[in-house]
Parts: structure tokens; C-alpha cells; sequence
């Protein structure tokens, strides 16, 4: 698969085969991954992939928690509102799914069947946390962001789905414990990933994005 394309087709998968993905095209996925770039090459990413009975085990404990209406403890909090620019869009990300499902993702009770749906994986064969030591500084954490990127691009191309899910680390205290990951490290983010399904309805939507002349300004 050539970049241009890569680029253009990865998009959020959240329905996926139950086939495991072979261990081989796992390793070439983070094979690829490691070679995102980092502040001073410090490689700031720690990865651990869950397969089999260790992801549903986690997924239950996830769901439990939720249910028991345990409060939220990410280690990187829920953003609190947002300026107008990212605002429109997150609006239209809303209105477009409204249009094409019939599904208004503001209304609480399919919050909850999607937060369920998070912490189920999308019904994944695997789930990969990405977190790093908490100490770092911001800069860790954008490469921690490219790293995700290029994971998911290079799962895209060897035709696996991801989704980035900051919700699979909403319990971080309790998810870290489960994994055996020290308190002391940041958990930034879970993806889901395998094979697509094609058939899933979630599959189905495209999202689009701002016109690059709202967003690049050229001065000479
Ligand atoms: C940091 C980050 C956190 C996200 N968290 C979630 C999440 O918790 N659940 C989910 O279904 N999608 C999540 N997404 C996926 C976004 O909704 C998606 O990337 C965006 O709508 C653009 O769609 P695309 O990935 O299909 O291009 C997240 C994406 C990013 C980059």
C-alpha cells in the first residue's frame, strides 16, 4: 500500500472479525511503530497488548466498574469544554451521524451503550495500551501521539483496524493495578485492533474533515 493511501483509508474501526491476528503481523505492526519519531530519539512508549482471556477479563472489570458508577480517574483528564473552531467540528462529527444512523450521540442512554462498547474492545481480538512513565514531560506525550499514529498506520497497512479509545482508559487507577503497570506510569490511551469487519454498521461512516484553507495560513 502506497502512504497516499494509507493516509487517505485508515479511519476508526469499530467492529472487527474474532479471528486473533497472528503473532508475526503483530510484531511487524510495532516493528513498523518504532520507527516514529521522539524528542532527542528518547522513544518515550511502553505497549502492552492484550489478547484472549486477559482482554476480557479486563473488559469485565471495566464494565463492573462502570456499572457500579465508579467515579472516572484518567490519567489524562476529560477535556472540560472546547473552543469555538474544535467545537463546530465535534458538532458536525455529531449532526453527520444523526443523518446517516438515526443515532444522536448525545442522548445518555446510547452514551452508555457506547461506553460499553469501549470497554468491550468493539468486540477486538486484541486491545493495545500505550503509556509511558508519568514523570515526562508534554513533549513525551506528543510522541507518544505519533507513536499511535504510525501504530495505526501501519496496522492499516497490513490491513488490520484500530480505534483509539481515550475512554479504555477511563478506570486508569484500576487498570494499571489489573495490568500490573506501576502507579507511577501514565496510561495515555487503549486501541482496539483486528481484523475490520465489513459488514458492521459502526464501519460504515466516514468522517470528514476541515478544508485545508481553514486551517493554513501562508505568509511570504
Ligand atoms: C486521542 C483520541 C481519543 C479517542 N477516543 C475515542 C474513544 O474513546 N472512543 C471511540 O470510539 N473513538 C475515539 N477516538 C476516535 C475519534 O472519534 C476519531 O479518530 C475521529 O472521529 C476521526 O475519525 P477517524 O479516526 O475515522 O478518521 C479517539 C481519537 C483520538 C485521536
Amino acid at each position: 500500500m502506497d502512504a497516499e493511501s494509507c493516509l487517505r483509508n485508515r479511519m476508526s474501526i469499530r467492529g472487527f472479525k474474532p479471528e486473533p491476528v497472528d503473532r508475526a503481523v503483530l510484531e511487524e505492526v510495532f516493528e513498523l511503530a518504532r520507527w516514529s519519531p521522539s524528542y532527542k530519539n528518547s522513544q518515550p512508549w511502553e505497549v502492552l497488548v492484550l489478547s484472549g482471556e486477559k482482554k476480557q477479563a479486563l473488559s469485565r472489570e471495566m464494565i463492573r466498574l462502570f456499572e457500579e458508577g465508579a467515579p472516572n480517574s484518567p490519567d489524562l483528564a476529560a477535556p472540560q469544554g472546547w473552543p469555538p473552531t474544535e467545537q463546530d467540528n465535534i458538532n458536525q462529527l455529531y449532526q453527520s451521524r444523526r443523518e446517516a444512523t438515526g443515532v444522536d450521540l448525545l442522548d445518555p442512554k446510547l452514551i452508555k451503550k457506547a461506553k460499553k462498547a469501549n470497554f468491550s474492545f468493539y468486540g477486538a481480538p486484541h486491545a493495545v495500551y500505550l503509556f509511558q512513565e508519568g514523570s515526562l514531560s508534554q513533549w513525551s506525550l506528543f510522541d507518544l501521539g505519533l507513536f499511535a499514529q504510525t501504530l495505526m498506520l501501519a496496522a492499516h497497512a497490513k490491513g488490520l483496524g484500530t480505534v483509539p479509545q481515550a475512554f479504555a482508559t477511563d478506570y486508569a487507577g484500576e487498570i494499571k493495578k489489573f495490568l500490573g503497570i506501576p502507579a507511577t506510569k501514565r496510561l495515555v490511551l487503549g486501541l482496539s485492533l483486528g481484523y475490520p469487519d465489513p459488514e458492521a454498521s459502526l464501519n460504515k461512516l466516514r468522517t470528514d474533515r476541515m478544508a485545508v484553507e481553514k486551517f493554513v495560513r501562508w505568509l511570504e
